[in-house]
């Protein structure tokens, strides 16, 4: 059944209050509810009915009479009177046999929730949409030493807890969790004086792993104190590490739960990414407090609302801890890689999405990271000041509201006293936007020509221009400097024409500095230009863009039997490695490749089928090239950038030690792997125990190391992942296939653990040319996984599925092949509605 976004309607029935009593037992929990309802005065609708699913009805009254409720699909319908009323409930769920990790479900013996987008449903019957909002008080009774809920601990007593949220909120944020479980604790004190009690809740013997995401949290809530002038809002903040869990994490209110891989940490067992990853996720959820809790969204189709401005707000909280422009880089980098791809696929959809089958498809890099861009763009529009002024008029207006798109863009017309409604089309149209670029230079008159157009999509054709904010300077070619300020440039009509008189030479152009908008321009300079811009530019993201576009077109030529690097251009990458005026975690930024991925993707729209082993071939000539190039300073570099004394996650050793271990690769090609060896013998931190390891298994020395490796770790399941995805990634291609069905029939193979099963799913998918192998046996073995999984966990299933929305990229053959497999489990019997919506999307029709 398809739900779309012009059917809404208002709820029929608001909620006062809820409240809950859980009796947990692993098998049989019981759950009673006392629900206050009365009709909604903006409703026309009279009829009362509940969500549902999975539920075993034990009782149900109304106004304490007992009722008889007629089952329907997604719940249930009663009889009600026309004005308030109490509903209660008896119902009984079973949290062992929860795989689907959705609802109440069970984890290494661990109680725990996950409610968003429609879990609570599995929990008790409820109206089970955002829009629905109540205080909620909660009693849990349980032998388990710890049970927790949201809000305020009001009682604690002999084998039970009770919990009271004075906040109203959607169901969807609701959360439970009871167990075996320590805290490692501190106190926040807020703007205001008031002190709150921080908890991160772990199972024994992983207290030393805290450390980390608890500072994290205090310097997000200090930072949304100063930035947005946000504050926290109730005595406890709790946040909870569990094993199984299908996403990042979720910013229940007062009871964050996380996945185990996005909060605990230490030098030894995490890597700097790690490091850099839980800080921003700990301030993407406490984030969510504002943006996305006290003010929620109207419907599910509204998701972009708070996701998008918080990964936007985690995004400027992470460029302030660390480097902006190394961060500005590397989200570029990400939407790129995932959410161009998916805006040019057969998933493409827009960022507020008109219509779904099952809503946990949606949780997308398009509602997630474009999402963001949007509020970027909108930031730039109508600059810093409004901006801040926007947000103030929106807490302020839509404080305790389930909000929409239209309410948000208001806020800003408001404030900036202008119309936005072109704007508004980033939201409804799909698809990346490309902007042509033309130059003519003719008596000393410069005239730049930008074209913008919209790809057709799914479901939508004939688009309409945009308004597109393009960040722009032109340089002087003669002395290197450029001309006057930036200038902004708002594209709004299909062609514009920019011209600038009384030039001696052709000025360059820098377009879209900062990437100021999340477009593709088509570039047609020329390599000169690029390499000019390269030395000039003062725009740090459009410097990287220069390099970055000419190792993609070196690689791309490589891969389809053309012509490899030129001197000119590595002799100038040479000069950014050794300048140490520049960052090294920039210059690690410079040396670091386009995936294989992007390569294909670039091949592919130049019109070509890529051919996954050239384009690996390819990477690997470059590395090949670039050693024997940078020879001469590769080991003073790598010498100079290593760090010395204790171990720190912050940006500035973390910086040196990426760009270490990019020298690092390099330098493996030239000594058959002795400095990687002897890093890994001594390295006192994963990162570059891990670095090494993946060096070595460039060059395939990587044997020794990874039995070491194991036996070291082969305690502790987060490492383990670790080990799982990078043997089969950097795998030579015709062995990845292999090796990730080695791994899967190994003993710690726990499959139905998420980030076991992304592990072997994701690293062989990370290895392109392993999973292409022309055989088709990547296809067949990742179909078979996902027929297995999807049984018990069709959300994680319908992720992994995502692998093959680019198999239109590939020769006929390789279609073929996909699409039999596509085919193949579009086939299996009971097909979770999950696996079905995104196999019939990615197949598309014949
Ligand atoms: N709201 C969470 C976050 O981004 C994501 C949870 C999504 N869960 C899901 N099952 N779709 O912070
Ligand atoms: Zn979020």
């Amino acid at each position: 059944q398809r739900i779309h976004l012009a059917d809404y309607r208002p709820p029929s029935h608001l909620v006062e209050d809820v409240h809950l009593t859980f009796q947990l037992d692993p098998k049989a929990t019981r759950v009673t509810s006392r629900i206050r309802f009365k009709p909604n005065p903006d409703s026309e609708e009279t009829g009362f009915r509940l969500h549902g699913e999975g539920l075993t009805l034990i009782s149900a009254k109304i106004d304490g009479t007992r009722v008889d409720p007629e089952m329907v699909e997604d719940g249930l319908v009663v009889a009600a009177p026309n004005d308030a009323f109490t509903w209660e409930a008896v119902v009984e769920i079973n949290p062992e046999d929860n795989k689907a990790l959705e609802g109440l479900y069970l984890s290494n013996g661990m109680y725990c929730t996950q409610c968003e987008a429609q879990g609570f449903r599995r929990i008790t019957y409820y109206p089970d949409r955002p829009d629905v909002m109540a205080p909620f008080t909660v009693r849990i009774e349980s032998d388990l030493p710890v049970l927790l809920s949201n809000g305020n601990l009001k009682e604690r007593g002999e084998g039970f807890t009770e919990w009271h949220d004075p906040w109203p909120k959607p169901a969807y944020l609701f959360a439970l969790v009871a167990g075996e479980l320590v805290d490692v604790h501190d106190t926040f004190i807020t703007k205001s004086g008031r002190e709150v009690q921080l908890a991160v809740w772990v199972r024994k013997g992983d207290e030393h792993k805290c450390g980390w995401a608890l500072n994290s949290l205090k310097k997000s809530m200090k930072w949304d104190e100063d930035i947005y002038g946000r504050e926290y809002d109730l005595d406890i903040f709790n946040i909870v590490a569990v094993d199984d869990f299908n996403m990042g994490a979720m910013e229940n209110k007062g009871l964050n739960i996380f996945n185990a891989s996005a909060v605990l940490c230490s030098p030894e067992t995490s890597t700097d990414a790690d490091f850099e990853r839980i800080e921003a996720i700990v301030a993407h959820e406490y984030f969510h407090n504002w943006t996305g809790n006290r003010i929620t969204c109207r419907d599910w189709f509204q998701l972009c609302l708070k996701e998008g401005l918080t990964v936007f707000r985690d995004q400027q909280f992470t460029a302030d801890m660390r480097s902006a422009p190394v961060k500005r880089i590397e989200d570029a980098i990400l939407l790129r890689a995932r959410q161009f791809r998916e805006d040019a696929g057969p998933l493409a959809h827009p960022v507020r999405p008109e219509s779904f089958v099952e809503i946990n498809n949606f949780y997308t890099v398009t509602v997630y990271e474009k999402g963001a861009e949007l509020i970027g763009m909108l930031k730039r529009i109508v600059g810093d000041e409004t901006y801040y002024k926007a947000l103030d008029l929106y807490f302020e207006r839509h404080d305790g509201d389930a909000a929409t798109i239209e309410d948000w863009i208001k806020v800003f017309e408001d404030a900036a006293d202008r119309d936005l409604s072109q704007f508004m089309l980033w939201y409804s149209q799909a698809g990346t936007p490309k902007i042509t670029v033309t130059e003519t230079f003719e008596e000393g008159t410069h005239t730049l020509v930008l074209e913008q157009s919209v790809p057709d999509t799914p479901g939508q054709a004939d688009k309409k221009p945009m308004h597109i904010p393009l960040l722009f300077a032109l340089f002087d070619p003669d002395t290197g400097q450029q001309f006057g300020e930036d200038v902004l440039l708002e594209l709004t009509e299909p062609r514009i024409e920019i011209r600038t008189r009384g030039h001696d030479r052709k000025p360059v152009v820098s377009l879209n500095r900062d990437f100021s908008a999340p477009v593709i321009i088509d570039d047609t300079s020329r390599t000169d230009d690029r390499l000019f811009l390269l030395a000039n530019e003062t725009d740090s993201f459009n410097r990287w863009e220069a390099a970055r576009s000419l190792t993609r077109d070196a690689l791309t030529a490589l891969a389809t039997g053309g012509l490899g690097p030129g001197e000119e251009y590595l002799d100038a990458l040479n000069g950014l490695l050794v300048d140490d005026s520049l960052d090294p975690a920039y210059r690690a930024l410079i040396l670091r490749q386009p995936s294989e991925e992007e390569i294909a993707q670039a091949i592919f729209d130049y019109g070509r089928h890529p051919e996954p082993l050239s384009v690996n071939r390819a990477a690997d000539t470059l590395r090949a090239r670039m050693a024997a190039h940078f020879e001469p300073d590769l080991p003073r570099l790598f010498r100079g950038m290593q760090v010395h004394g204790a171990y720190s996650p912050e940006a500035a050793d973390a910086g040196r030690r990426a760009f270490a271990n990019g020298l690092l690769t390099l330098l493996s090609r030239l000594d058959g792997g002795t400095a990687a060896r002897a890093q890994f013998d001594q390295a006192d931190n994963m990162t570059n125990r891990l670095a090494a390891l993946g060096s070595l298994l460039q060059i395939d020395e990587g044997a020794e190391a990874l039995a070491r490796f194991e036996s070291d770790w082969k305690h502790d399941r987060l490492v383990m992942n670790k080990w799982y995805a990078i043997q089969i990634s950097l795998a030579p291609p015709e062995a990845a296939v292999g090796t990730a069905r080695a791994l899967t029939e190994r003993e710690d193979f726990d499959w139905t653990n998420p980030n076991r099963f992304r592990a072997v799913m994701g690293g062989l998918v990370s290895n392109p040319a392993g999973f292409h192998d022309a055989t088709g046996a990547g296809y067949e073995f990742l179909a078979d996984w996902l027929i297995r999984l999807d049984e018990k966990n069709p959300q994680t299933a319908a992720r992994t599925s995502t692998a093959f929305e680019t198999w239109k990229r590939y020769d006929p053959k390789r279609q073929d092949l996909i699409k039999a497999q596509l085919d193949r489990i579009l086939g299996t019997e009971g097909l979770s509605r999950d696996l079905t919506e995104m196999m019939t999307r990615i197949r598309g029709d014949d």
